[in-house]
């Protein structure tokens, strides 16, 4: 699929695998997921314009390029969304910060919008949406829908792990969204987790499990 694209740095991979542990308490997992998402930032930003700057040296004149002013917003889903932020700011620390909230319906496993607040000139940005998991792609998708009602710039989703049926939908309601995951797994079980996956993201970041 031409709009997926898995980050299988070794680093990155490394540290899934500890991610994934269920033996990994809720100080690691929140360390890991920061951790990865900045080495994913790294990759995801790869395409950032550049510009011809000339640096003065103690030695001499330097041609250098510097990024070409690009505005970004980084817009984490709520909850788990927000263990990757700091990760992506560490890379791009110009990025604002937008917020969605969305929950999964236990049983319809649709998702229902609670909380929305984007900064003031989020229509000038390109934005990256952050949420560990893409499972069904029923958040995903809302999340992408919503800002689109904001901006005409590209928007890109960085999770960390991903089931075939999140990429496949996010792909076929917005066939513009690049996606970049660092795990593509096997499938979804009869509750909407990712298998193999590492379990719910938002219990494991903020210890609510
Ligand atoms: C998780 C995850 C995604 C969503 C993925 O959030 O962080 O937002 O589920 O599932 P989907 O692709 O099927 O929509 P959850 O609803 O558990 O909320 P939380 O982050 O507050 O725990
Ligand atoms: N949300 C999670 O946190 N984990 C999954 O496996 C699926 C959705």
């Amino acid at each position: 699929m031409e709009n997926l694209t898995v980050l299988d740095h070794p680093m990155i991979q490394h540290k899934l695998s500890i991610l994934r542990d269920e033996h990994t308490g809720t100080k690691q997992f929140r360390e890991l997921i920061s951790e990865i998402a900045m080495l994913m930032t790294y990759e995801a930003t790869r395409d950032f314009p550049l510009a011809d700057v000339e640096v003065k040296t103690p030695v001499a004149i330097a041609k250098c390029k510097q990024i070409a002013g690009k505005k970004t917003a980084i817009v984490p889903i709520l909850r788990a969304g927000l263990g990757m932020v700091d990760g992506v700011l560490s890379i791009v620390p110009s990025a604002k910060v937008g917020h969605i909230g969305l929950y999964r319906d236990p049983d319809t496993l649709n998702p229902v919008e609670y909380y929305c607040k984007m900064p003031p000139d989020i229509k000038e940005r390109d934005v990256i949406i952050v949420d560990p998991m893409l499972a069904t792609g029923g958040s995903a998708a809302a999340a992408i829908q919503f800002i689109k009602g904001y901006t005409d710039h590209p928007i890109k989703l960085m999770c960390i792990i991903a089931a075939p049926e999140g990429v496949e939908r996010v792909h076929r309601e917005h066939p513009d969204v690049q996606i970049y995951v660092a795990a593509l797994d096997e499938k979804l079980n009869e509750h909407g987790y990712i298998v193999p996956g590492l379990g719910d993201a938002g219990d494991r970041i903020f210890g609510t499990k």
